[in-house]
């Protein structure tokens, strides 16, 4: 067996009085392509931001690729191999405050777009990252004027274009209507099938999860209560009784 890509162990989290990750323990190995489900307030946006980095966790650890990643900040996180896409659009969720303020300060001085597009490394690269997640024709918009499904695009397109091998995502069809998060999750799979990315992500939308999902983790108040094939967890009788109704 290969050692997972993504291995969580323990991890413990409190806020005041909640516990919102109780001894969670996980593991993502490469491709995968994995959901973590719950009801609101079950610990999934807590658990994605300590495996990222975003919150420090009271006890565990989290391995990505045989090391741990626990303490470092979400950029060493980034460059380690972890993209993430947030439950609210960010653009830029890759960069450093430093970074995107050099960015725009330096493109800003420059007075010729092929001088902004070398320094930038705009090339065929990113275009063809573009044109895989269907935004090309957005190549010029700006990302504050976009429409919110556009904008969950080209976040997802900003965190690929880090080329990560492990993707996170935090409810990435919210919002939606039924036929756009079906397009949505099947550019990110159709992308992590090609470039071997494993996806690791959160969703209330069953047509999605188990239209999507290899591989199923149920959170209820912050502990795992299932795992297993999307098959199994449908016929779980304690995944219906705490979310499944
Ligand atoms: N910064 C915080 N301070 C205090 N309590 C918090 C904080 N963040 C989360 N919590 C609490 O931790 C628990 C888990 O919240 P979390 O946002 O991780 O749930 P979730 O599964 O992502 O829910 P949803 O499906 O609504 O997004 C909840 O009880 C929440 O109120
Ligand atoms: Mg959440």
């Amino acid at each position: 067996m290969n050692a997972p890509l993504l291995e969580v162990s323990s991890l413990w989290k409190s806020f005041d009085a909640v516990d919102a990750v109780r001894n969670v323990s996980l593991s993502v190995t490469g491709g995968e392509i994995v959901a973590v489900i719950g009801p609101n307030g079950a610990g999934k946006t807590t658990l994605f931001n300590l495996m990222h980095g975003e919150l420090v966790a009271d006890a565990g650890d989290v391995r990505f690729d045989e090391r741990s990643i626990l303490g470092l900040p979400t950029h060493a996180i980034a460059r380690r191999g972890i993209g993430r896409t947030f439950q609210v659009p960010a653009t830029f969720a890759s960069m450093t405050v430093r970074e995107s303020v050099a960015l725009v300060r330096s493109a800003s001085e420059a007075r010729d777009a092929a001088v902004v597009s070398a320094m930038l490394g705009i090339d065929a690269s990113s275009d063809a990252i573009l044109a895989r997640l269907r935004v090309a024709d957005l190549s010029n918009a700006h990302c504050g004027a976009l429409a919110y499904g556009d904008a969950k695009r080209v976040e997802l397109a900003l965190a690929l274009a880090t080329k990560p091998r492990l993707l996170l995502m935090d409810e990435p069809t919210a919002g939606m209507t039924p036929r756009a998060r079906r397009e949505l999750m099947q550019l990110v799979v159709d992308f992590a099938h090609a470039d071997n990315v494993s996806v690791l992500f959160t969703e209330h939308d069953m047509d999605i999860v188990f239209g999507f999902a290899e591989r199923l983790i149920v959170l209820d108040r912050g502990a795992v209560i299932a795992e297993g094939t999307p098959e199994d967890i449908r016929a779980n009788p304690d995944v219906r009784a705490a979310y499944l109704g």
